[in-house]
């Protein structure tokens, strides 16, 4: 079964084919971020207008790649959560090509994506699992106990991680999007340079929570001015470790508590080179759950992730329609 996946929920138009869920036969990815860099953040309209131009030979291109229209079997897009302008260009690009081709659509939730990416690895991960997804826009605990069986146990009750990297970047000055800049720059400082609080959320220790520490890194920059060199590398490494110790601690209490045998690294914050390393080492000496890392170029948005959850959702039986909508708010229970 080769399934097509659609992605353009965001700043990313993406398509890719993958064949029964596991074997990318293409992956194509093009990114808009030179467009909203200059804005320091993804201009919802831009978006849209640039899905407009792209969506038709990014298909093109992953369709050609795995041999042709006549090798694909299903449509799979990205139906929310995201923006909406941009979600509507991938959705009526699937129903259009579903038509045409006279082939099965199924609308995929662009967080189950993310969480199923590890699948595309060499050893996929085994159900049940711990499902960490941290992105641009959520930062949330699953656990995964089947396809399409989803428990969501906590998440950010305000910035997501990425948030945390881009908003920290944007204050020390550092070009967008800001977590990959801050993982550059935080390898050979400091971790424990400067000590940032670990944030408490009252009632529900399962949640996140990061404007806490964003604040805390604004006042630490009055106070003490902005660093350059090895004080910038520093306060990177050590603002990038309340972030993954924050990540990993709430983790890892949800795997012990929920008795979950495996942790799965999800979304663009899964690229961080310190949440893979810190994830491996400390499940290593907590005896902890097995740590799976889906492979970078997996973390962030792909439609090949979206490929493999709807080859799974087709699998249990499920359809979308031709009145397939876009759904900028769904959530992934
Ligand atoms: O999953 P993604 O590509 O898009 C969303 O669905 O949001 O995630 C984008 C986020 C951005 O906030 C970006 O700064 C962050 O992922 N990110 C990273 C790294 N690479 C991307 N954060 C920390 N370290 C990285 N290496
Ligand atoms: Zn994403």
């Amino acid at each position: 079964m080769r399934v097509l996946g659609i992605e353009t929920s965001c700043d990313e138009t993406a398509a890719a084919v993958v064949e029964d869920g596991r074997r990318v036969l293409s992956d194509v990815v093009a990114t808009q971020f030179e467009i909203h860099r200059r804005f320091g953040g993804v201009v919802p309209e831009l978006a849209s207008r640039n899905h407009v131009v792209q969506v038709v030979p990014v298909v093109d291109q992953a369709v050609q790649a795995a041999g042709g229209p006549g090798a694909i079997d299903a449509v799979a897009v990205t139906s929310g959560p995201g923006l909406v302008g941009a979600l509507l260009v991938g959705v009526q690009m699937a129903k259009a090509l579903a038509l045409a081709w006279d082939k099965p659509l199924i609308g995929v939730n662009h967080l189950e994506g993310h969480l199923l990416a590890a699948f595309l690895g060499e050893t996929p991960p085994a159900f049940p699992f711990l499902g960490l997804v941290v992105s641009g826009g959520h930062t949330s605990l699953y656990a995964a106990r089947g396809f399409g069986d989803y428990q969501l146990l906590g998440s950010t009750r305000d910035d997501a991680a990425g948030e945390a990297f881009d908003k920290g970047a944007k204050l020390l000055g550092l070009p967008y999007p800001g977590g990959v800049a801050i993982d550059r720059l935080a390898r050979g400082g400091d971790r424990m340079a400067v000590k940032f609080p670990r944030p408490v959320v009252k009632g529900a220790d399962l949640d996140f929570s990061f404007s806490g520490l964003k604040t805390a890194l604004l006042h630490w920059v009055r106070q003490h001015g902005l660093p350059s060199g090895a004080g910038l590398s520093d306060l990177c490494a050590s603002y990038q470790e309340a972030i993954v110790g924050a990540l990993l601690q709430k983790a890892f209490r949800a795997a012990h508590r929920f008795e979950l045998p495996r942790l799965v690294l999800a979304g663009g914050v899964a690229a961080n080179s310190r949440l893979r390393e810190a994830a491996v080492e400390q499940a290593a000496g907590q005896h902890g759950p097995q740590v799976i890392l889906p492979a970078v170029r997996f973390c962030g948005d792909n439609a090949a992730m979206i490929a493999v959850a709807g080859t799974e959702a087709l699998a249990r039986g499920l359809r979308s329609g031709p009145t397939l909508n876009a759904d900028p708010g769904w959530r992934l229970h």
